[in-house]
């Protein structure tokens, strides 16, 4: 027997807008299902990047460490330990700041201090004359965690690629923006293609702002990310953010 059988025959139009609440219910069900998945993507291309742009660089610069360490210890130069005690400090770090990525907790630094102090953290572990110029006023979880991500993944870029003898990072509010510049005076030639800055241009755009490089070859480099001073609506990074980042 048919489900409609048993509608009240009063009111005849009671199987069709029976049919068309099923077929409502079922397409809500399909844009959940979709909004799901979206989410969940997002969720897990967030996390992938703040591996790369923040536990990975501290890897890159044990590594760094260590190379030099081994130079050292092949030229029988005294500095050979301590080099080797740096790379053990910054592997320590590396794993600390694991453990609470993994946590879902952004680093402590940038919690308690805001953008200013996790630049000065992270410029302070580089072998790299830095000039930093951010002020000390706080912005959403997200916006700085996102600035943050950038300054440290474009400082590595000048460490690793650049040559560079100094670099500069700016952070400034601007109307409702946050500009942050990274510069440097290296060789340039950057491959704005390449995963490492195609992912700061997501993380970017995931937050309604934009990023651009320029680097053209012998000029130095120059990334500017121009985010939201204020954070979006409660999309899935920013629920991220304020349900278990804080
Ligand atoms: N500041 C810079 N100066 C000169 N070249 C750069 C600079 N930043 C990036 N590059 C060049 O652009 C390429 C792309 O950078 P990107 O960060 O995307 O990749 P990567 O650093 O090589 O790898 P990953 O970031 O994934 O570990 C680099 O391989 C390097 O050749
Ligand atoms: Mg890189």
């Amino acid at each position: 027997m048919s489900v409609f059988a048993a509608a009240d025959p009063a009111a005849p139009d009671a199987p069709r807008s029976l049919n068309a609440e099923v077929e409502r219910l079922a397409d809500e069900q399909a844009v959940l299902r979709r909004r799901l998945v979206t989410d969940a993507d997002a969720v897990r291309r967030q996390v992938v990047r703040d591996l790369h742009d923040g536990t990975q660089q501290r890897l890159v610069q044990a590594i760094i460490t260590l190379k030099l360490a081994v130079r050292a210890l092949r030229a029988n130069d005294a500095n050979a330990e301590r080099l080797v005690c740096d790379a053990l400090e910054q592997a320590q770090n590396a794993n600390l700041e694991l453990r609470e990525l993994a946590h879902g907790i952004l680093p402590q630094v940038l919690i308690r201090g805001g953008l200013r102090a996790g630049v000065e953290a992270v410029v302070d572990r580089l072998d790299l004359p830095v000039q930093v110029h951010v002020r000390s006023e706080r912005f959403a979880t997200e916006i700085e965690a996102s600035a943050y991500f950038i300054v440290a993944e474009a400082l590595t870029n000048v460490v690793k690629h650049a040559n560079a003898s100094r670099a500069e990072v700016t952070a400034a509010a601007e109307g409702d923006a946050l500009v942050v510049q990274i510069r440097d005076d290296g060789i340039g030639g950057a491959d704005v293609e390449s995963d490492g800055l195609m992912g700061l241009r997501d993380r970017s755009t995931a937050l309604g702002g934009r990023l651009t490089v320029k680097s053209p070859p012998g000029e130095g480099t120059v990334v500017t990310a121009v985010l939201p001073a204020r954070a979006p609506g409660p999309g899935p990074a920013a629920r991220r953010g304020s349900e278990s980042r804080a």
